[in-house]
């Protein structure tokens, strides 16, 4: 499907947006870089510099001998000191084993409630340059997918009004430009969405920018489209966005798959990933093709070892988690209501597997890292709905969870932490949702689980000749 956008997009070249002359951005010589010393001693950060990786000591003195010309030609619009004032004041929080950013303090753009985070040096006489240094989250598109029109002009009005430091991308997923003062913010946010097109992400107690994995842009195995459902729901919840009315923070991100590219089980509130509700389709040659060596397994992603040969028991059959799956007159058989769609088999055999066609997403609620109680994953609770535009299923669902957690959360409690609080029952019942077993983590050695007849494929009676075909004595 054709993206369509919701509103008019800008398109601009470089050229239209750039604020540097080409000279400006290549300001000096290799001779120059060998012999500059920033103003202040920092034989601590230095000794970075001796490890085997890039050092960000390394670049950022780089940028301050660049930062210091252009400042020399009135070319910046904050202290041209600010990244050599940074390298100093961490230099001392390394000495005192302190850090000596204030926290806190409500800076921000008339009209949102987020996006900026306040930052302040508690040495401003010291370290002039860095005292005011607030953070800007810029919301990523989808996938991150950018040209370089926009990068190289996002870069050249941050190094205009702000450090020119910035970091792609922030754990947030947010494009992160660290460090400026408070009156370049409203002109900055100005030309951020008038010129080069882009908002501002979440930050604080609202809804942080969604994140979502390349999905169908790039993915064979994406079920869904992430980035379409991403940007709906990003257009779709920008009040919540940008106005902090929550209890806490709240993240939604889309994983197309169970592969979980984005991790949205570990770091989201609300993780959206890909599932499929009928059969894993087989074909059967091509399991032949992976059992006689004819294809490498994992797409040749191990290849580079000798692993020996392709064993689909020890590879794939005894590693089904639910051991689902089995091998009968030579064909692989899969006991589909069994399988969990952890995705290691299709993985393993892509050409022989895939995932089945009837897709949509499930949705699970409550993950986050230790704040109060702890890192916790997010928790299967509606394992499967459609995934289409405009996803009115789906907002419904959220609109309920919304409005309760308002309601219910305290302050500073994630959404996992209340639900924790008052139990999941209760939040099952919030939502509408009957109790399944896909909610219980082991639903198979659990005995407090009761399942009806009618809930068990071929009820209660079974075939004990069957079992013991599969389970020898
Ligand atoms: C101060 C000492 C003890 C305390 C505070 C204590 C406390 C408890 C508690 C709170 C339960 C759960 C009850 C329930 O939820 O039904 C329990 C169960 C149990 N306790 Fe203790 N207990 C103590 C000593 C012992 C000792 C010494 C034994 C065995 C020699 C023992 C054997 C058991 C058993 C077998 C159960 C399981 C009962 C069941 O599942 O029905 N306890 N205990
Ligand atoms: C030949 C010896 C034994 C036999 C045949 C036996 C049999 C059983 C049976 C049939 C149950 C009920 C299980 C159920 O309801 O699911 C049970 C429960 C229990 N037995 Fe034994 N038992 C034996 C020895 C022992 C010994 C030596 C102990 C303790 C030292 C013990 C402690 C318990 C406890 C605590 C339970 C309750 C478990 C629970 O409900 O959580 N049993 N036993
Ligand atoms: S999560 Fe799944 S669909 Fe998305 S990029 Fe990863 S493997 Fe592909
Ligand atoms: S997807 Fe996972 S649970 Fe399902 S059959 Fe394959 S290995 Fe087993």
């Amino acid at each position: 499907m054709a993206f369509e956008p919701k509103r008019p997009q800008k398109t601009y070249t470089y050229d239209d947006v750039r604020l540097f002359t080409d000279e400006e951005l290549k300001n000096y010589t290799a001779e120059e870089e060998k012999n500059f010393k920033i103003k202040h001693d920092i034989p601590l950060l230095e000794k970075l510099e001796s490890g085997p990786w890039p050092s960000f000591v390394a670049d950022a003195k780089r940028y301050a001998l660049r930062r210091r010309k252009l400042g020399e030609e009135g070319k910046l619009l904050i202290s041209p000191d600010v990244v050599e004032d940074l390298l100093g004041q961490v230099e001392l929080s390394f000495v005192h084993g302190e850090t000596h950013w204030k926290h806190g303090g409500i800076v921000g753009v008339i009209g949102y409630g987020g996006g900026v985070i306040g930052r302040y040096s508690d040495l401003a006489a010291k370290y002039p340059g860095v005292a005011h240094f607030h953070t800007v989250r810029v919301a990523q598109v989808p996938s991150k997918f950018y040209n370089t029109a926009f990068l190289r002009g996002l870069a050249d009005l941050w190094e205009y009004r702000g450090s020119g430091m910035l970091n792609l991308h922030g754990s947030t997923g947010d494009i992160i430009l660290l460090g400026t003062f408070t009156e370049q913010l409203e002109p900055l946010f100005q030309e951020l969405t008038q010129v080069l097109d882009v908002d501002l992400g979440g930050s604080g107690s609202n809804l942080r920018t969604p994140e979502c994995c390349l999905g169908k842009a790039r993915c064979q195995y994406a079920l869904y489209d992430t980035q379409e459902m991403c940007y709906e729901m990003t257009m779709h919840y920008q009040d919540e966005l940008h106005r902090p009315a929550f209890p806490y923070k709240f993240k939604f991100k889309f994983d197309g798959c169970p592969n979980g590219c984005v991790a949205s089980i570990a770091r989201a509130d609300l993780s959206f990933i890909g599932t499929w509700c009928d059969d894993i389709r087989i074909d059967q040659d091509a399991v032949q093709g992976y059992i006689n060596g004819e294809f490498p397994p994992g797409g040749g992603s191990h290849s580079g070892k000798d692993w020996g040969k392709f064993d689909i028991y020890a590879e794939v059959i005894d590693r089904c988690p639910t051991g689902c799956m089995s091998l009968e007159g030579g064909e692989l058989v899969i006991d589909n209501p069994n399988c969990t769609r952890c995705m290691h088999c299709i993985n393993t055999m892509p050409r022989a597997l895939r995932p089945g066609v009837e897709t949509g997403v499930s949705l699970l609620f409550g993950a986050k890292a230790p704040i109060l109680e702890g890192a916790q994953m997010s928790v299967l609770v509606i394992p499967f709905m459609k995934a289409e535009p405009p996803y009115d299923n789906v907002k419904e669902m959220i609109n309920k969870m919304f409005e309760w957690w308002m309601d219910e959360g305290k302050n500073r409690e994630r959404l996992g932490e209340t639900i924790q609080r008052v139990g999941l029952q209760r939040f099952c019942d919030i939502m509408g949702l009957p109790p399944a077993p896909q909610m219980v983590k082991e639903p198979r050695t659990n005995p407090y689980i009761f399942w009806k007849e009618e809930d068990v494929p071929g009820g209660f009676e079974r075939d004990i000749n069957d079992y013991r075909s599969r389970h020898a004595r």
